[in-house]
Parts: C-alpha cells; structure tokens; sequence
C-alpha cells in the first residue's frame, strides 16, 4: 500500500529509517498529472531500489509570471491509483506552503548550462529546479533520482548541481516516451484541442527532417536549423520558440554537426509551449 506523506518531517523520517535499515531509496520527481512516460521512469526506480519515493509538486518557485502555473494539470487521485499499481512505497504531496515559508530566501543557480535553450525563454526557470530538487533530495535522500531524456536541459543541469554541490545520490537518465504516433508525451498534452494535437506532430518531425540531413552527411548546423524552421513554419497552428542545435555536454552553440550534440526546439501550439529533442551521439 502507498503511503502518503503531506509533510516534510513524516516524509524525512521514514526516508531516514530505510536508509538507516540498508535499504536503497529510489527518487522521481514529478509535478503530477501523470502519464507513461512518468510511468517508465517509476517502473525502473521500483525495479532498481528497495524503496520507490515519488514526489508530486507544481513547484511554483520554476514557472514565470506569465506562465501556467494556477492551470497546470493536476489530477491526485489518478496519479496515486497509478504509483498504486507500479508498487510506488511513498508519494511525498506537499503543500507550496510546506515547501517555501514566508521566510523563504535561498535558491540555487547552475550557470552556463541554463543559458540557453529553456533557460533563455523561460527566466529563473532552473533555478526553481534546482531549489525545489535540492529540498526534494535533502528530505528523501535517495540514492538514485530518475529524470527523463524528454527535459534534456533539465537532466544535463541537474547533473551538474548534484556533481557540483557534492549531493550522495546517481541520477538516471532515461528515454523519451511518445504517443504511438510520435508525439512526445506530456503533462502540457492535455492543453491541446484536437486540431492543437494533430498540429503538435511537427515537433518530432521537424526532428525527424533533421535526423535525415545527418544521416544523408550534411553537418551545417544553420542549414539544418533552417530546414527544420520552416518545416514547423508550414504549420500555421505552430510558433517557434526555438530550434537549437548545441554541443551534447555544455550546451553551447556548434556550427558543424559533431557528436554528442543535442537537438532541441520549443514550439508554441497555440497557447501551449512543447518541447522535444534529439540526442545525436
Ligand atoms: P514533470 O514535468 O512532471 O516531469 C517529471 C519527470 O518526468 C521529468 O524527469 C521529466 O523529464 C520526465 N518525463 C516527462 N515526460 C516524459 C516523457 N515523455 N518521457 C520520459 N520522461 C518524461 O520535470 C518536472 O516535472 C519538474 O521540473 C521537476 C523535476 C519535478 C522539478 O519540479
């Protein structure tokens, strides 16, 4: 049976009483509403921990004013029935209050790898993921913490934090999970109108328009993101946000194809910003 933790001490204590019995505690940090691709990321902490500990938490220290915080998806009772089923031992579910006091005053920055990309469009966005992961990891203290491939910027980031600040855990990265038809899947995925949703395709294709030109030789980066520019720009539901193309590990800019680089690209589908991407390595 799961058990359901509202409050950081209750969440502390029993994540310490593992630790101190041996046992391995297995992370995955998540703002709810969750789908397959959480699911895949559940699966393999509950397959490689003695203990799964999944938090759900719209951390509103990472979305921006103009940003969706107040209609973000939540749905507690199908997240919980889901973790039920995977074998999940403790959903950690604080309130905003719990995790940020009136008081509250410290926050954490990554540097140069949150200057681009997500970092550019969205300001003070990671430093909200790292604050709130930096609590998350100090009260659960796992041993391994799970992120997906599908926020590539994020797990490349958090890496870093957890190298840097010298925290005792393993991140895992694990693979993109799509929709059978490509498309990425997402909490955001709900927003979408089925007009939205059929448009919302062009993301994973424009990377796929990309993954053609590589394999045919090109290597001309600005080449390769004008192509796939103007791919999503046929599309008259979809505005760019960006197509980047950057070296794989420090996420700068490159101008010749060389691995490991990323592909990634935000794209407004209406109202709703997508992200997707492509590790070419
Ligand atoms: P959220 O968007 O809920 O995602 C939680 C985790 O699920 C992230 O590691 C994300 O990369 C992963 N994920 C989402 N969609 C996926 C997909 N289609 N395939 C594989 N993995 C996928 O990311 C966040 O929450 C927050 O920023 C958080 C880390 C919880 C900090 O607040």
């Amino acid at each position: 049976m799961v058990k359901v933790f509202r409050t950081i001490g209750e969440m502390k204590n029993i994540a310490r009483d593992w630790g101190r019995s041996g046992l391995s505690i297995g992370f995955v940090p998540t703002m709810g509403c969750l789908h397959d691709g959480h699911a895949s990321l559940i699966k393999k902490s509950v397959s490689q921990n003695d203990k799964t500990v999944v938090s759900i938490f719209v951390n509103p220290t990472q979305f921006g004013p103009e940003e969706d915080l107040d209609k973000y998806p939540r749905d507690f009772d199908s997240d919980l029935e889901l973790c039920q089923n995977i074998g999940v031992d403790a959903i950690f579910f604080p309130e905003p209050s719990m995790m940020y006091s009136d008081n509250y005053n410290t926050y954490v920055n990554v540097k140069q790898l949150t200057n681009n990309l997500c970092g550019k469009s969205r300001k003070n966005h990671f430093e909200g993921v790292c604050t709130v992961l930096t609590k998350l990891f100090n009260i659960v203290k796992p041993d391994y913490a799970y992120f997906g491939k599908k926020d590539a910027q994020q797990l490349c980031v958090v890496k870093r934090m957890v190298e840097d600040l010298n925290f005792d855990l393993k991140i895992i990265g694990c693979d993109i999970v799509r929709e059978s038809d490509g498309l990425a899947m997402s909490s955001r995925n709900k927003y979408l109108s089925s007009d939205e949703r059929a448009a919302a395709l062009c993301l994973n294709k424009s990377l796929n328009v990309a993954k053609r030109l590589i394999s045919a030789g090109k290597t001309d980066v600005n080449m390769i993101r004008s192509e796939m520019i103007e791919f999503i720009s046929k599309q008259p539901l979809a505005k760019v946000d960006y197509v980047e193309i950057v070296d794989g590990c420090s996420l700068q800019p490159i101008t010749c194809i060389t691995k490991p680089c990323l592909i990634a690209i935000a794209v407004y589908i209406g109202k709703t910003r997508l992200i997707d991407n492509f590790y070419y390595e």
